[in-house]
């Protein structure tokens, strides 16, 4: 069950919180895997512990916003390893504010991250993995992309967005055996959410059936299962890791 064993993933985001855990699960059950992030020092030792673990990483330094450097980080990984074979779009930002004090600036960073980012790593490894006729694409959305939230418009904007590219990624590309899936975590223990005042948090557990804030864990496993050749008959689909705190 989920093998990854000679496969080749590159995971955006990398250097901390969870996609740190992804890259480290993924690299866990086999992939090869390219930690990117904008940071080289920090993608580094993310990389070299899961050396150290007996598995193989190595790591790249990358702005996802821009579709350039993108393309080419794709071509020096296929170039190194000869193919790509998973691609986990999980690199994001906040800049949260209410929309009459949200500078443009501040709309623009987001989108280009989070969104376009996104975007830019599709295009860079679709036409290999076309080529290759099999690859998985999945990006990291939130639940705030199915729900919204107040303060969070270009947040939620970039992540509903990445539903509708999942989607349309979904549809141009099952016909050359690839998937595209989103991920929809909740409220999940990194140091954004370290951050948050005691009171809050037990508000927001409030708010979880299962009662808990979720793990990295939770959202690297089911990148696994979903990067994994048993999920070949899922596509287009988007999954909420949230405790149930939204049920549809
Ligand atoms: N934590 C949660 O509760 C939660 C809930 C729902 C969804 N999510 C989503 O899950 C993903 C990971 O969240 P997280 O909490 O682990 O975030 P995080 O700890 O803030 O880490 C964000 C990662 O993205 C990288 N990054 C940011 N901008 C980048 C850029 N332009 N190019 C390349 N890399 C960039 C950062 O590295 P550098 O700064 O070195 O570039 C870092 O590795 C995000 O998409 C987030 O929206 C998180």
């Amino acid at each position: 069950m989920n093998n990854l064993e000679n496969k080749v993933a590159i995971v955006t985001g990398a250097s901390r919180g969870i996609g740190k855990v992804i890259a480290e699960q993924i690299a866990k059950v086999g992939a090869k895997t390219v930690c990117v992030s904008r940071s080289l020092s920090d993608v580094e030792k993310v990389a070299k512990g899961i050396n150290e673990q007996g598995f193989t990483a190595i790591a790249m330094a990358c702005d996802i916003s821009n579709g350039e450097i993108f393309q080419e980080l794709a071509q020096s990984v296929i170039e190194k390893f000869g193919s790509v074979d998973i691609l986990v779009n999980n690199a994001g930002v906040t800049k949260d504010n209410l929309i009459m004090r949200m500078s443009d600036d501040d709309w623009n960073i987001v989108i280009n991250t989070n969104l376009t980012g996104a975007f830019n790593g599709t295009k860079a490894v679709t036409r290999h993995m076309m080529k290759q006729r099999s690859g998985r694409i999945i990006n990291i959305s939130s639940v705030v992309g199915l729900i919204g939230n107040a303060g969070q418009a270009n947040y939620a904007a970039s992540k509903a967005g990445l539903i509708g590219l999942t989607k349309a990624t979904a549809k141009e590309l099952a016909s050359r055996g690839i998937t595209a899936n989103c991920i929809a975590p909740g409220y999940i223990e990194t140091d954004m959410t370290n951050r948050l005042p005691e009171k809050m948090k037990n508000a927001l557990i409030e708010q979880i059936p299962l009662g808990r804030i979720g793990q990295a864990i939770d959202v690297a496993a089911t990148v696994c299962f979903l990067a994994s050749d048993e999920a070949g008959y899922i596509t287009g689909q988007t999954f909420t890791v949230d405790g149930g705190m939204v049920m549809s």
